[in-house]
C-alpha cells in the first residue's frame, strides 16, 4: 500500500512538474503576424511588447487553433496620452460567418481612463458590445485579462473578476460561437477616427512609437486534431472551483459580477433601446449570470 501511494504522489508531482515546465512561452505560444520589426519576443520568450507608429502598428497570434478554452494574458496598456490608439487581445474564427470574441482596450489621454470594449460574434454578426472603465490604472502595471469559452457561456475577466458573461442562449435563438476553431490575435493600431471620445480625440504622433507590453500568455485549450486529445489541467480561478470545460459563476463571482457591472459598465447593448426599436435582443431578457 506504501508504495502504492508513494508511486502515486510521484505521478502527481511528475504531471505538476510537465505544466510547470509548459509555462508561458511566446517563442513557442505565438507567432508575430505582422508589423516589420515593430512586434518583439523578449526575454527568451517571457515578454513580448507591440509598438505603433505613424507608418504601422503591429500583431502577433496563437500558434495554436482552439475550439474552447481559456486564455490568458498578462498587459500593461499604451501609458500616458493614447488617445487613438487601440490594443485588442480577442479569439477569432477564419472565412465567411466566422466566430469572434472580443476584448478591446481604447486608450485616451492622459489621465481620462481607457475603455475597455468587449464584443461576440457568432456566425458573422456581433452586436454583442459592453463596454466599461477600468477601476485602476492599466498602464501602470500588467494586469490579468482573460477569456473562458466552454460549450455553455464565455466569461470575460480581469484580474479574475469577471466582468461579463455571454451565455449560450441557442435555445431561444441567439447564436454562440461553438463549431468553429478560434486562434488569438493581439494588435496594437490606429483608430484615431474612432476610438477616442468618438474620433475627436486625435492621436498624437509626437508621443510615438506607442508601446504595450504583454506576458504570461496561458492557453488551457483544445486543439481539434492533436493527437494528445487533449484540453489540458482543470485550471481553477478565484471564482469558481471548476476547470475552464464547465466554468460557471459560483455567489462570489456572482457579487463581483454585479459590482463591476453596476460601477465600471459605461455601455450595455441590452439597455440601449434607442439600437432596437423592436425590442432589444432576446438574450437580454435572461438572466446576465
Ligand atoms: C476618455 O475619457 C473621457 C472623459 O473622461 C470618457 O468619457 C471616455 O469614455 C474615455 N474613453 C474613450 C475611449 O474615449
Amino acid at each position: 500500500m506504501a508504495t502504492f501511494s508513494n508511486l502515486s504522489l510521484l505521478f502527481v508531482s511528475m504531471f505538476v512538474a510537465a505544466f510547470a515546465i509548459a509555462a508561458a512561452d511566446f517563442n513557442r505560444d505565438a507567432q508575430i503576424t505582422w508589423g516589420d520589426g515593430r512586434a518583439k519576443i523578449l526575454e527568451g520568450g517571457r515578454m513580448l511588447t507591440l509598438s505603433l507608429d505613424q507608418y504601422s502598428g503591429s500583431g502577433f497570434q496563437s500558434t495554436n487553433e482552439y475550439l474552447f478554452g481559456k486564455f490568458e494574458v498578462q498587459l500593461k496598456l499604451v501609458p500616458g496620452n493614447s488617445a487613438g490608439t487601440v490594443t485588442t487581445f480577442f479569439l477569432t474564427s477564419q472565412g465567411e460567418g466566422h466566430d469572434e470574441i472580443d476584448f478591446e482596450f481604447l486608450g485616451n489621454s492622459s489621465g481620462e481612463p481607457y475603455t475597455v470594449h468587449t464584443n461576440v460574434y457568432a456566425q458573422g454578426k456581433g452586436d454583442k458590445e459592453q463596454q466599461f472603465h477600468l477601476w485602476f490604472d492599466p498602464t501602470a502595471a500588467f494586469h490579468i485579462y482573460s477569456i473562458v469559452w466552454n460549450p455553455q457561456r464565455i466569461i470575460f475577466s480581469v484580474d479574475n473578476i469577471p466582468i461579463r458573461v455571454f451565455n449560450n442562449d441557442e435555445a431561444i435563438g441567439t447564436p454562440f460561437p461553438k463549431s468553429q476553431p478560434m486562434r488569438v490575435h493581439s494588435s496594437l493600431w490606429n483608430a484615431d477616427d474612432w476610438a477616442t471620445q468618438g474620433g475627436r480625440v486625435k492621436t498624437d504622433w509626437s508621443k510615438a512609437p506607442f508601446v504595450a507590453s504583454y506576458r504570461n500568455f496561458n492557453i488551457n485549450g483544445c486543439i481539434p486534431g492533436s493527437s494528445s486529445g487533449s484540453c489540458g489541467p482543470k485550471a481553477t480561478d478565484s471564482f469558481s472551483t471548476q476547470g475552464w470545460q464547465t466554468q460557471e459563476l459560483d455567489a462570489r463571482g456572482r457579487n463581483r459580477l454585479r459590482w463591476v457591472q453596476q460601477k465600471h459598465m459605461i455601455y450595455n447593448y441590452c439597455s440601449d433601446s434607442q439600437r432596437f426599436p423592436q425590442g432589444v435582443p432576446a438574450e437580454c431578457k435572461r438572466s446576465r449570470f
